[in-house]
């Protein structure tokens, strides 16, 4: 157990220039396609954490219990089988289950540092701040970075354990996938384990109902993307005059988030010099968050070179937590 002082660095590999680069080639990309798409990525500036934390909490919205369910029953045992003395989080948040993560390899007696990973800086930085006041002598090295560019550029020190947590690998399509899933396989060394949280296919409605709650909070924070993209690249989005779509795609078992115009717009992206135009009822993509069958995500992890010790899921049999060797 960690006793002298905590520390928190923060490393940002998505300064201005890049951040603005990349959301430039994404939006240029997304709105310029037929069907219209934007990746779910940007949702995230630090309105688009808050409502992400929001849903967390929502009734409808189980994969967040149901995660923190297995947690709560199996964090000791699977911190004990990584022997992990650094916990390196991909797009951590607020790191609130990671709690439990943090407190068993503490409990194990290995626990050194946690490497939070995360696009955006605001909520990263407030999560490592919080932690260190938890856990007193533990390193934080917050990394401000796209886990699906800058994999190669983490901390590589101690014996880690990679979590990604949440089912946001649910958010990569299969081609996506299959690279980041080789990417980190590539960067684990003999000891280092991976601990991966998927949600798993169900009953649609219930698949529906958790991106599409009665309160209005998914429809908030999936329109949330348009105001990133008036204050970032001077665009003119009317927000309001987007209606919040989530749909079940059953060829693909993945969830759809779109945001369909409720009317003919023309809208300006000054910094694009680019005007997007929208028919009334056309739909834009903002984010696909898959489901998986047991037998498919054993499958996609051996084929980037995982072996699977450990798959949990919670008594509904509604999300899985797995830990994986390389
Ligand atoms: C669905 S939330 C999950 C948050 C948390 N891990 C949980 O389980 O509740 C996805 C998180 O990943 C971050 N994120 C999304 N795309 C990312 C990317 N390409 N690189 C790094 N972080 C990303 C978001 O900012 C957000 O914090």
């Amino acid at each position: 157990m960690p006793t002298s002082q905590s520390t928190v660095q923060l490393i940002n590999h998505l300064d201005r220039d890049y951040l603005r680069h990349a959301l430039e080639h994404d939006v240029r990309t997304g709105l310029t396609a037929t069907p219209k798409w934007l990746p779910p990525k940007w949702f995230y500036d630090e309105a688009g954490s808050d409502l992400f934390s929001r849903i967390t909490r929502l009734p409808e919205y189980y994969p967040t219990r149901r995660e923190l369910a297995i947690l709560r029953a199996r964090a000791g045992e699977l911190a004990a089988a990584s022997g992990a003395d650094t916990l390196v989080e991909l797009g951590s948040g607020t790191s609130e289950k990671t709690v439990l993560l943090l407190d068993a390899l503490t409990a194990a007696g290995t626990l050194r540092a946690y490497t939070p990973v995360d696009v955006d800086a605001v909520t990263l930085a407030a999560a490592s701040e919080r932690l260190t006041g938890r856990y007193p002598g533990l390193a934080v090295q917050a990394v401000c970075a796209d886990f699906e560019r800058h994999l190669g550029l983490l901390p590589r020190t101690g014996r880690r354990m990679v979590a990604f947590l949440g089912g946001t690998i649910g958010n990569l399509d299969p081609d996506a996938r299959e690279v980041f899933l080789k990417e980190v396989r590539d960067g684990l060394r003999p000891g280092d384990t991976f601990l991966l949280g998927a949600d798993l296919v169900k009953d649609r409605g219930r698949l529906v109902a958790a991106y599409d709650d009665a309160a209005g909070v998914t429809a908030a924070f999936n329109r949330n993307v348009l105001r990133v993209l008036n204050r970032q690249l001077a665009a003119a989005f009317d927000p309001d005059a987007f209606e919040h779509v989530a749909l079940y795609d059953e060829r693909n078992d993945w969830i759809e988030m779109r945001l369909r115009a409720s009317r003919a717009m023309r809208v300006p992206i000054d910094a694009l010099g680019l005007v997007v135009d929208f028919a009334e009822g056309e739909e834009m993509r903002t984010e696909i968050s898959a489901k998986f069958r047991p037998d498919g995500l054993r499958g996609e992890l051996a084929a980037a070179g995982f072996t699977v010790r450990h798959w949990h899921t919670d008594p509904a049999g509604d999300f899985a937590l797995l830990l994986a060797e390389a």
